[in-house]
């Protein structure tokens, strides 16, 4: 089969560990985003890279970052419409990179979530006193490695925060803190439906965000039935057949936090070991051969 990696670079770690264990059974090959341009021509989809005409692939990989979420998106789909397969559709990358959107389908479909709300309001107040107390968290509705998540420690705090970022018109949401996972949360991997590994992740003391970027700390970990359950629901509520899905501890069990599209995955194969690649590549064999 001849394989594309949509990734800005053969250097990062995930594109790598793809590519590796592709070229075993496959043609494969990286495509910068940034070098593709995308048209029609009588009525039919055409794409390029660079001056090349690319109309040989089999199965695209998306590794969009979250800075190129619109060209990588259109790109996406522009492979879709080309009949090539993808292991991540366009509208579920976009589904997953709003935290917003994400929150309200994942709620929709009965999985367990923290109380959260759209920032959007006149009167922040209305919002606050909905969680009774603080801290409450305030996130940036497309942040990602934890940037743009904020722990407001205190009710007036958190209503400076929240008029700065309506008068700046940025967009965000505002979720009850869940005090009692102490900085701990569980990163999920499922591939077509199914868990393939998981690990725990464990803040630095002076950070409640958990997230290996921000110097979070990976542990092995199994998950309990409860949390295989919500991760498996989560991929399918949002539609993603590869993804990241990050789970935190509460009290009152398991919650959802977030699903990622492009997780990463050096911290998970070191971590458990297990060759998350191959199980993404064997997905794109599978169905190829059941097409
Ligand atoms: N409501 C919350 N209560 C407690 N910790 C949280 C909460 N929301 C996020 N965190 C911590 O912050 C980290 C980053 O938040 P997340 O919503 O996953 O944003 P990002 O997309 O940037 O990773 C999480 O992995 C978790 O450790
Ligand atoms: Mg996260």
């Amino acid at each position: 089969m001849n394989i594309a990696i949509l990734s800005r670079g053969e250097h990062l770690y995930s594109t790598k560990s793809l590519l590796d264990c592709g070229l075993k059974q496959h043609n494969m090959e990286v495509l910068d985003p940034s070098r593709c341009h995308v048209g029609t021509l009588n009525h039919q989809p055409v794409l390029y890279y660079g001056q090349e005409i690319v109309d040989d692939l089999d199965a695209v990989i998306p590794r969009i970052g979250a800075s190129n979420t619109y060209f990588g998106t259109s790109l996406v789909r522009h492979f879709e419409s080309m009949g090539v397969f993808t292991t991540v559709s366009a509208e579920s990358i976009l589904q997953s990179r709003n935290k917003w959107t994400c929150h309200q389908i994942l709620s929709a479909h009965d999985i367990p979530v923290p109380d959260t709300f759209l920032g959007l309001t006149h009167d922040p107040r209305m919002i606050l006193d909905h969680f009774g107390h603080a801290p409450v968290v305030i996130k940036l509705l497309q942040g990602t490695h934890g940037e743009g998540v904020i722990l407001a420690e205190s009710k007036s705090s958190a209503r400076s925060i929240i008029e700065t970022l309506n008068a700046s018109k940025v967009r965000f949401l505002v979720q009850e803190y869940i005090k009692e996972s102490q900085g701990v949360d569980i990163r999920v991997i499922v591939v077509d439906g199914c868990i393939v590994a998981s690990m725990k992740r464990i803040s630095k003391s002076d950070d409640f965000r958990s997230n290996l970027h921000r110097g979070g700390q990976p542990e092995r970990y199994d998950l309990s039935p409860e949390e295989a359950r919500i991760a498996i629901s989560a991929a399918k509520a949002l539609q993603l057949k590869v993804c990241g899905v990050d789970i935190l501890p509460s009290d009152r069990g398991p919650l959802l936090l977030e699903i990622n599209s492009t997780p990463g995955l050096e911290g998970i194969e070191t971590t458990t070991g297990v060759d998350v690649s191959q199980k993404i590549i064997s997905f794109i064999e599978r169905n190829k051969t059941s097409s």
